[in-house]
């Protein structure tokens, strides 16, 4: 009798249960499915401010209303680097690396969604998704051309156009703003912040947060300076020098160090949140533990799999 009581009462919960969970989480998929329409920088090549392949840059708003109606949240979107002719122009045919391959609807979640349970904090803002076609964290400015192939390193000139074509939407009366962005698109906010809060009235407030863009200077396993060289000849290519924090580059042997969050962080005067996970997997996959500095494959079930890494492995990485 108890037995089959207790199974009479799970059977009740169980059942009745069953339609509302998926009712419930039915309703919260179709909220979180914000899409927002893509807007196309007007007058952005006559700035010169265009994508990998001469396409415009692009960027999606979605409006605030009532009491976040004068706060601007911006997100950079990342999608990593790239670092010489070949690699950019195999990008340049790509959604990394010209708006004409990119989704005209993005959908907007987390941070930048419109739901009040999911982003509390920004649900009411006018949220901003600023697409990544230049692959320099919108910092270049430089051209390639041979002749047959041309290439545009424009992302600093993206950056300019994008703020300058929301300025008169509204961004010009912000009371608080929030520039932030992931990986490529985190780094970018460390190279941004302080323009932005010299673009902006002094009576706005401007804030930064780097979700997973604290790339570290440091040496892979094996010794070499992967990223190192990595990103000096990114700075090469794409003309990003010149937009370096002057004070950082003055300060180091070589300035493009300052592409480094850890160089460039003294020098940023804006506040700012930086969010970093332990185990972040670029900077483990692609810096720290490149393919070219594991040749045999030790660290290969590490990488796939965290519970998988040896105690040497982990102490390697904790340190
Ligand atoms: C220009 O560069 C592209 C890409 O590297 C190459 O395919 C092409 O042959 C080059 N043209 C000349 C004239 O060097």
């Amino acid at each position: 009798m108890r037995n089959s009581s207790f199974f009479a009462i799970l059977l009740v919960i169980l059942v009745g249960l069953g339609p509302w969970r998926s009712i419930h989480s039915l309703e919260s998929k179709q909220e979180m499915r914000l899409s927002v329409a893509m807007t196309i920088v007007p007058h952005a090549g006559s700035l010169g401010a265009v994508c990998l392949d001469g396409s415009p840059p692009a960027y999606h708003l979605h409006r605030g209303f009532g009491a976040g109606a004068r706060n601007w949240l911006l997100q950079f979107e990342g999608g990593g680097w790239c670092d010489d002719v070949s690699s950019c122009l195999e990008r340049s045919r790509t959604r990394r690396g010209s708006t004409r391959y990119m989704n005209k609807l993005e959908v907007f979640s987390g941070i930048l969604s419109n739901n009040p349970s999911m982003n509390p904090d920004f649900y009411d803002w006018n949220r901003v998704k600023l697409r990544y076609c230049d692959g320099a964290s919108f910092a270049g400015d430089s051209v390639y051309h041979n002749g047959t192939t041309v290439l545009y390193f424009r992302g600093q000139r993206i950056w300019d156009a994008i703020i300058l074509d929301l300025l008169p939407k509204g961004l010009s009366q912000a009371q608080k703003v929030l520039l932030s962005g992931c990986s490529a698109g985190g780094l970018a906010t460390f190279l941004h912040c302080d323009d932005l809060a010299r673009l902006l009235p002094k009576a706005t407030t401007v804030k930064c947060m780097s979700d997973a863009g604290f790339f570290l200077d440091v040496k892979d396993i094996s010794g070499k300076n992967t990223i190192r060289s990595f990103f000096s000849s990114l700075v090469t290519l794409q003309g990003v020098q010149k937009y370096l924090n002057r004070n950082c580059a003055g300060s180091l042997d070589y300035p493009y160090q300052c592409f480094f969050p850890q160089h460039a962080l003294t020098y940023i005067r804006s506040p700012y949140f930086i969010l970093n996970s332990a185990y972040d997997v670029y900077q483990f996959h692609h810096i720290f533990v490149p393919p070219s500095a594991d040749p045999y494959g030790h660290w290969n079930r590490c990488k796939s799999n965290p519970a998988a890494c040896t105690a040497n492995q982990i102490a390697i990485l904790q340190e």
